[in-house]
């Protein structure tokens, strides 16, 4: 697990873009795994703005969402599919046909669940998967004891994530009881992953998900068992994490005028990548 704590929001959601940039240039039919949720809007901001000013090109690129709520139509101002046209894909040369969310209409809701699964592998399986984090630690909706081998499914929402998610909705009854989410092996599958995380209130379950033991009360710390996951932070959300000596350390690159080594983003790894 590499680490990179950023001093700021702005840049850590910079750092995250350029990821996610560099790998769509070096794959054109880049397999994307989206997330949605506030922290992901700057993230998108940053996409569509390297699209407009560098060409960053998606006509060929694949995505699919981590998950949709049960009962929300794809024009449902609250649904993530209205999200993710709002805040990204009306606004970059994306093929619609080339983007996968849940369908949380599906009379068959498990079919739906199969259906997308399949899907996924039939794409050829997600080559980066970007994540944000839940304030009780989920992945997706992959909500507290949620399996580590878990696929996608329907998941009823805790309390903490209908409180979370209620100032997005008119108001907080009308925040959907269920979702359909990939599960946290699904998740695991993909060949990389990318959790972002800014802000204060994520700053004790950064730490868990982190530094923590692996428990299914915290889905994000099945990341640890990733091989090559990337997680990037501002220092709010890194301000609870205890192994500060190790993550203080600076990078030291070369300076030409034989001065300090100027100090890059703080990075650790955690775990070598494979
Ligand atoms: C929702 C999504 C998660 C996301 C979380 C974080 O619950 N299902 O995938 O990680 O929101 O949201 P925010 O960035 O608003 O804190």
């Amino acid at each position: 697990m590499e680490v990179i704590i950023q001093s700021n929001a702005e840049l850590a959601a910079r750092t995250a873009a350029d990821v996610i940039a560099r790998a769509l240039v070096a794959k054109p039919d880049l397999v994307l795994g989206l997330a949605t949720g506030c922290t992901m809007e700057s993230l998108y901001d940053l996409l569509v703005q390297k699209h407009q000013d560098t060409g960053l090109d998606f006509s060929r690129c694949r995505t699919f969402n981590l998950d949709e709520y049960v009962g929300l139509a794809a024009n449902d101002p609250c649904s993530y599919h209205y999200f993710m046209r709002q805040r990204f894909f009306d606004s970059v040369n994306i093929d619609l046909r080339n983007t996968h969310l849940p369908d949380g209409m599906a009379e068959d809701l498990a079919a739906e669940c199969a259906r997308y699964e399949a899907r996924i592998v039939a794409c050829g399986g997600i080559d980066l998967q970007v994540l944000g984090i839940g304030l009780n630690g989920h992945l997706g909706f992959n909500e507290p004891l949620s399996a580590f081998r878990s696929r996608t499914r329907v998941q009823t929402l805790s309390r903490v994530t209908r409180a979370q998610n209620a100032p997005l909705f008119p108001s907080p009854g009308q925040v959907p009881r269920q979702a359909i989410t990939m599960g946290v092996g699904t998740i695991l599958d993909a060949r990389q992953c990318l959790l972002l995380a800014t802000g204060l209130e994520k700053a004790d379950v950064v730490a868990k998900a982190i530094e923590g033991p692996l428990t299914a009360m915290v889905t994000a710390t099945a990341l640890q068992l990733h091989p090559a996951c990337t997680i990037v932070l501002d220092q709010d959300a890194a301000s609870q994490l205890k192994e500060n000596d190790h993550y203080q350390r600076p990078v030291a690159t070369p300076n030409k005028n034989g001065g300090p080594p100027p100090v890059r983003p703080q990075k650790i790894l955690l775990a070598s990548p494979p």
